[in-house]
């Protein structure tokens, strides 16, 4: 297993570079991620290439067995270059330009871009194809960070019109599945479409608007589909790159470092061209603290991209951030951080950054190691996790994440979502991280995936507010469900058409029959009000949405217990085919949601993986050639006791476990099943 860190040696005098190997070495280190920013080291002027330094860095690595993950440098274009290029930076609704002097300026769409970027690709691709150091390609670093995916410049604007001919073909079509005609906006030809610029009624700052959210008044529809060309453009720069790394006849498998939970790329597609996918994680830094399942899941979506492993390309080492520093983490967490991505599928495991730089915006950023260079508590943990992994790596390589549940994350939702969340305080991915966290509170794995796959694996398939509908994703869902498959919807579901229009069907549209109630109408939840909900698992407030249901063959499970739908149906469950349709109408304390998923996954055959639940403990299942394991983990910074039924053998201690496990705070047990 690949287990290694994010090293910046044009940071350093040449006389340090045999040191840095030799520690990166005492401390398992067999990888490292370098070059991704160096284009001014790389072409310092135009045309004029120097790979010397790097063919010698990549030398002295491997003198001590130590491979490369070769990043191109296309984030930061080089001062010559961005002067070259009129139009390189994107430009802002506002039509301001978003100039030099941090990183990612430039934008997707400039075609006098993409030939720098082609010849500096194909320069690396031709001088390192055959180089046996060089273990995999990166391309570009972490797309879209900094809210670089929507560009508003003429260029999008053309690319833009020609996607948008691509798709529809004909004005008239585009006119009418965008609902041109409200407010006189139709358009005669496709040169005349706009992007979704300020206008009278935006709010003049995009972080301002009603309770800090952003106000959008463009057509939905054209609204809708700029997010979707700004993700494509994204995805097709990427494969410029990859296309010619593959055409220069490279066998290193070509990855991108994706950021998680972000939301302005379709990343179902931006992993499709990839061989594989790796993501960056920080879970504290100056910007904040996620919680331990918002991680969990993050890495699921990162597996659920191509359905198979993934690295870790850049995982938190020390304290940091860019002006103001987050919590240093405590001792034990970079190594329960570590065992928690390797849990839910990581393969390969790069830490940022191998020392901190003196320099530079990332001044405050910490690494393994501090500015001075000296090993201390941090790099002894990350040795003492490098000679783990390095013994346990054949128990993770190849494993496989049991997962018996499913959710289905959209992208296009998301993006809809956004701009009109239907009630303030709604927002799609938490909602998808509080159902996320109602199983894994429950001990229940689950994978995050997209609509287009075969479900028929799962037992309990979740869909939260999976509002843009159309014929074909129904007819899947309604494969799986007729052949015995549990469904759970929830409000605002099917109530729009792909196109992001409203759907003129009875709610919740394509849902109807499976669902087997109709939405009669609804209560958008403002102002502080709350709602009274009463399910058998205990009575809770809906403090944000209301669906009021009329069941046509579904059963009731919920009732509204005030306001002028007391009495009224909330939540219930329909039998269809072999399977089951399980409707929650209503936003749900998290509390009362655990209990409710905790019954519909045993009703749909779901056992928890350990039988009680500790807040702060996490649990996730493996298998390699059949042998199971669970690793359980304790992100609390205290003591706790866990009990288990059955014997186990911890396999980082050779321990056995007999009912009954104690965890330190921050650590870690591996309990293999069916022993003894
Ligand atoms: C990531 C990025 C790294 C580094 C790090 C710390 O987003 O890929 O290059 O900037 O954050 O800010």
């Amino acid at each position: 297993m690949y287990f290694g860190a994010d090293y910046y040696p044009e940071h350093w005098p040449r006389a340090e570079w045999e040191s840095n190997a030799l520690l990166m070495k005492e401390a398992s280190i067999n990888v490292v991620r370098i070059a991704e920013f160096a284009w001014a080291k790389m072409e310092p002027k135009e045309g004029v290439f120097d790979f010397s330094w790097l063919d010698e860095v990549i030398e002295v690595l491997s003198k001590q067995g130590i491979k490369v993950i070769l990043g191109t440098p296309t984030a930061t274009p080089p001062k010559w270059l961005s002067d070259k290029i009129e139009d390189i930076y994107m430009v802002n609704e506002f039509n301001q330009v978003r100039g030099f002097g941090s990183r990612r300026h430039y934008c997707y769409n400039n075609s006098k871009y993409k030939e720098y970027t082609a010849k500096i690709v194909t320069a690396l691709a031709k001088h390192y194809k055959n180089n046996t150091n060089v273990v995999a390609w990166q391309i570009d670093n972490e797309f879209g960070c900094h809210d670089t995916v929507r560009c508003y410049c003429n260029n999008c604007l053309k690319d833009f019109q020609g996607w948008l001919e691509n798709k529809y073909k004909s004005i008239e079509r585009l006119n009418e599945e965008w609902g041109t005609v409200f407010w006189s906006q139709t358009y005669s030809s496709f040169e005349e479409i706009i992007l979704p610029k300020y206008t009278v009624c935006d709010s003049a700052v995009s972080a301002s608007g009603l309770n800090g959210r952003k106000r959008y008044s463009h057509n939905p529809g054209l609204l809708l589909d700029f997010y979707r060309f700004s993700s494509d453009s994204v995805v097709k720069y990427q494969k410029l790159q990859i296309d010619i790394i593959k055409n220069c006849d490279c066998n290193q498998p070509i990855n991108n470092n994706l950021m998680g939970h972000f939301n302005q790329i379709d990343y179902f597609k931006l992993g499709e061209d990839l061989d594989f996918v790796s993501w960056d994680n920080y879970p504290n830094n100056e910007w904040g603290q996620n919680s331990m399942f918002s991680v969990s899941m993050a890495h699921d979506l990162m597996r659920g991209v191509k359905g198979k492993k993934f690295w870790m390309m850049e995982q938190q080492s020390g304290p940091c951030g860019w002006n103001s520093l987050g919590d240093t983490p405590k001792p034990g967490q970079i190594r329960l951080w570590t065992y928690q991505a390797i849990a839910h599928g990581a393969e390969g495991i790069v830490f940022f950054r191998w020392r901190a730089c003196p320099f530079g915006t990332e001044q405050y950023w910490y690494g393994i190691l501090d500015h001075d260079g000296i090993p201390r508590r941090r790099y002894k943990e990350i040795k003492q996790i490098g000679s783990e992994v390095e013994r346990l790596s054949d128990l993770f390589v190849d494993s496989k994440v049991l997962s018996e549940a499913a959710i289905i994350k959209s992208y296009d939702n998301l993006w809809s979502h956004q701009f009109q969340p239907h009630n303030e305080k709604f927002d799609y991915n938490s909602l998808l991280i509080q159902y996320y966290t109602a199983l894994g509170t429950n001990n229940i794995n689950s994978d995050i995936v997209p609509y287009n796959i075969d479900f028929s694996e799962y037992k309990l398939l979740i869909m939260p507010a999976f509002n843009l509908m159309k014929d074909d994703i129904l007819q899947r869902v309604e494969n799986y469900v007729s052949g015995g498959g549990n469904l759970v919807l929830t409000f605002r579901s099917g109530t729009k058409e792909w196109n992001n229009s409203m759907t003129i069907k009875t709610l919740p549209g394509y849902f109807k029959e499976l669902a087997g109630v109709t939405v009669e109408e609804f209560d958008s939840i403002n102002f502080g009000r709350e709602v009274q909900m009463f399910t058998e698992y205990g009575m809770g407030k809906v403090l944000m949405w209301a669906d009021i249901l009329k069941p046509i063959s579904a059963e009731i499970i919920g009732t509204y217990a005030s306001d002028f739908y007391e009495g009224e149906a909330a939540i219930t469950v329909n039998s269809y085919g072999k399977g089951k349709v399980y409707y929650i109408g209503c936003d749900l304390e998290q509390e009362v949601l655990n209990k409710l998923l905790e019954e519909i996954a045993l009703k749909s055959g779901i056992k928890p993986l350990i039988p009680n639940n500790i807040e702060g403990v996490e649990v996730v299942s493996k298998e390699k050639n059949g042998r199971k394991y669970i690793i359980v983990m304790n992100h609390n910074g205290y003591e706790v006791e866990i009990h288990l039924s059955g014997t186990y053998k911890e396999l980082i201690s050779n321990i056995d476990i007999d009912g009954k496990l104690m965890l330190n705070p921050y650590e870690v047990a591996i309990l293999e099943t069916n022993v003894g």
